[in-house]
């Protein structure tokens, strides 16, 4: 069935006629009055993308750039990126290889087959869908841009007629860095939301006057980094960006804010991109708010769920077979009926945000448990104290990422945990632990035969098979663009989005 889908998918795709390998003809610079449509594609030896529509391509040697529509393979999302690529030696004509998105207009916003980018008369570089809707442009009407221009560095720029820059896409970074790329204050770097779906997920990478912090864009954000010292600019050099020191340049290179919340350095190595640097030096691997997914415990980079080594069932894994998913409540919590609400307590548990965000100081862990139980939104209270039980630090977390285990004193504290967890009504009370789990097992596979036998139209199959290929870890071999040294990138982080079961689990409470 996958097969026939995807194949159905590439033939709306790619519906005129087989595609070519993307060729290299360089046109860097383009005048106004003029509209590219996004077709026909060529394409890309690539597993995650499927085609390319040149609109613009600079360079001769070594590191080029070009910008374009560039389409995923797996669901005809195209975006109007600009990307790094490589041509092979020994392969003649050479074509366009390794490419690597670097800046991307409408990343939440994707736009389809025939769409069209405008370079219009009166200087503004519009972006409209194939059906006309407008999704992106640059607001530079009468800004007296003479036109576009691709530069060497890979800085896509509207220019005026005495060549000053109206408007440049390194001003607005989206995940990525090019040397000589500087980042102001108030700039940021928004990983996407998984390797496949580009769109702008939680985490972010802001420079501000004194130095990087890297957070969780939740409400309120948790900070997991925070540069050490003042740090006066942000300016991608050879070797050097912020705080950081790495290998300078040697061939081309790229920095990339990822999915998992990593900041990585990347450079040709020749046959494909390597990773050359990890820069948040201080982070361990347990100290990334998306490695253990939703309320994991990472413990030397391993995912368990809170509870798991006793007999208490309270939560479960959201996939059996990929614990770096993360885990849920078995009974969620209730605002309605908080009286009904007791704290699972785990000790030598720790979390990142204590580094940075204490809610109530000075306090002890009963004051704290209450702080929790007041407010509704609080999922799980975390204490920490030194040497005085009666004098330590609080926080309050209303959204819960990867917890660190603690066991081995890393951070040198006394811990506690205090998950919020439901009591369960009366019905249900009764029900031994481990019948629940059946309980939901049988729930969910009823869910799926009724989904199946009734309601299953060729856009749902489509939507469902995109929708799990999303979520199924990719070999070690692919050579998928969000992991360009051909390692796992630690799969698939977040784990707030709906992994299937839960998927069907949330049709079937809307029903
Ligand atoms: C842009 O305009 C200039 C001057 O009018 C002309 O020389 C050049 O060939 C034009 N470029 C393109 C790509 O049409
Ligand atoms: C695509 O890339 C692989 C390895 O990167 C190579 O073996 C294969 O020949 C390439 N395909 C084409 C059509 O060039
Ligand atoms: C794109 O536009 C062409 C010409 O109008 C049309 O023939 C083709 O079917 C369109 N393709 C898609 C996928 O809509
Ligand atoms: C252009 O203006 C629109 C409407 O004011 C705004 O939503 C959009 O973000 C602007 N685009 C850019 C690239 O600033
Ligand atoms: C385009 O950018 C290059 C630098 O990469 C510069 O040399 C060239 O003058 C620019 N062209 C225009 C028309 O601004
Ligand atoms: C991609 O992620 C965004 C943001 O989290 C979400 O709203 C969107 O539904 C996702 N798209 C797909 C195709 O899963
Ligand atoms: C970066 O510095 C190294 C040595 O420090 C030098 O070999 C290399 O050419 C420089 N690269 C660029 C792009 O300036
Ligand atoms: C909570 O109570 C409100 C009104 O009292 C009700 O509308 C809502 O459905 C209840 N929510 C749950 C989850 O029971
Ligand atoms: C239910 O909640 C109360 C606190 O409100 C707690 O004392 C009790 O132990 C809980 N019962 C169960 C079965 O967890
Ligand atoms: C503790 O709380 C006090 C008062 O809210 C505040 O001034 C102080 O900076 C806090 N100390 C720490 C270490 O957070
Ligand atoms: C409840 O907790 C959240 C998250 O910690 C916080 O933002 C909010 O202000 C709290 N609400 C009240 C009423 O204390
Ligand atoms: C512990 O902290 C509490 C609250 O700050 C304080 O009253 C008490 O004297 C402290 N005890 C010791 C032994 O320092």
């Amino acid at each position: 069935m996958v097969v026939s889908l995807n194949l159905h998918i590439l033939c709306l795709l790619f519906s005129s006629s087989l595609l070519i390998n993307a060729q290299i003809v360089e046109i860097p610079v383009a005048n106004l009055s003029t509209t590219w449509i996004n077709s026909p594609l060529e394409s890309l030896n690539s597993s995650n993308w499927g085609g390319l529509r040149t609109v613009l391509l600079r360079g001769s040697f070594g590191p080029r750039f070009v910008c374009g529509f560039l389409c995923q393979f797996r669901n005809g999302a195209c975006f109007f990126t600009v990307s790094i690529f490589q041509t092979r030696t020994g392969v003649n004509p050479p074509f366009i290889e390794s490419l690597e998105a670097v800046w991307t207009a409408n990343r939440n916003t994707p736009v389809k087959i025939n769409a069209t980018l405008q370079l219009s008369q009166d200087g503004d570089l519009i972006l409209r869908d194939a059906d006309g809707t407008y999704v992106w442009s640059t607001n530079t009407t009468g800004m007296s841009v003479s036109g576009l221009n691709l530069t060497e560095e890979g800085n896509l720029v509207l220019f005026s007629r005495n060549n000053a820059v109206v408007w440049q896409s390194f001003d607005h970074p989206t995940d990525s860095l090019l040397p000589g790329q500087r980042m102001v204050s108030g700039q940021k770097l928004r990983a996407t939301e998984s390797a496949l779906n580009l769109s702008e997920g939680l985490l972010s990478l802001a420079y501000k006057n004194d130095g990087l912090v890297a957070y969780v864009d939740s409400n309120p954000p948790q900070i997991y980094y925070q540069s050490l010292s003042i740090v006066n600019s942000a300016i991608y050099m050879n070797g050097s960006f912020a705080e950081f020191n790495f290998a300078p340049v040697s061939s081309s290179q790229f920095i990339r804010f990822e999915t998992d919340g990593h900041l990585r350095v990347y450079e040709w190595g020749g046959s494909s991109w390597k990773q050359v640097s990890d820069l948040l030096l201080y982070l361990d691997a347990c100290d990334y708010p998306f490695v253990c997914g939703n309320y994991g415990i990472c413990s030397n980079g391993q995912c368990s769920c809170p509870g798991a080594d006793d007999t208490t069932n309270l939560f479960r894994q959201v996939d059996g077979r990929q614990p770096n998913l993360g885990c849920t409540a078995i009974t969620p919590i209730s605002c309605n009926s908080s009286e009904s609400q007791s704290f699972l307590e785990i000790k030598d548990l720790y979390y990142f945000a204590y580094r940075f965000s204490i809610d109530l100081n000075n306090t002890d862990m009963e004051t704290c448990k209450q702080a929790c139980l007041k407010n509704c939104s609080c999922k799980l209270a975390l204490f920490r104290y030194n040497s005085n039980a009666s004098s330590g630090d609080c926080v309050l977390l209303s959204d819960v990422f990867s917890i660190i285990d603690n066991k081995r004193m890393y951070y040198n504290y006394n811990t506690s945990a205090l998950f919020k967890v439901q009591n369960t009504t009366k019905d249900s009370s009764t029900i031994s632990p481990k019948n629940r789990t059946n309980q939901v097992a049988i729930i969910v596979g009823s869910t799926l035969g009724a989904v199946f036998g009734v309601s299953l139209t060729l856009t749902g199959i489509c939507r469902w098979v995109s929708r799990t290929q999303t979520y199924k870890p990719q070999p070690e071999t692919s050579t998928d663009i969000r992991k360009p040294n051909g390692k796992p990138i630690g799969r698939d982080k977040r784990i707030s989005s709906p992994s299937l079961p839960l998927f069907f689990i949330t049709v079937l409470r809307s029903n």
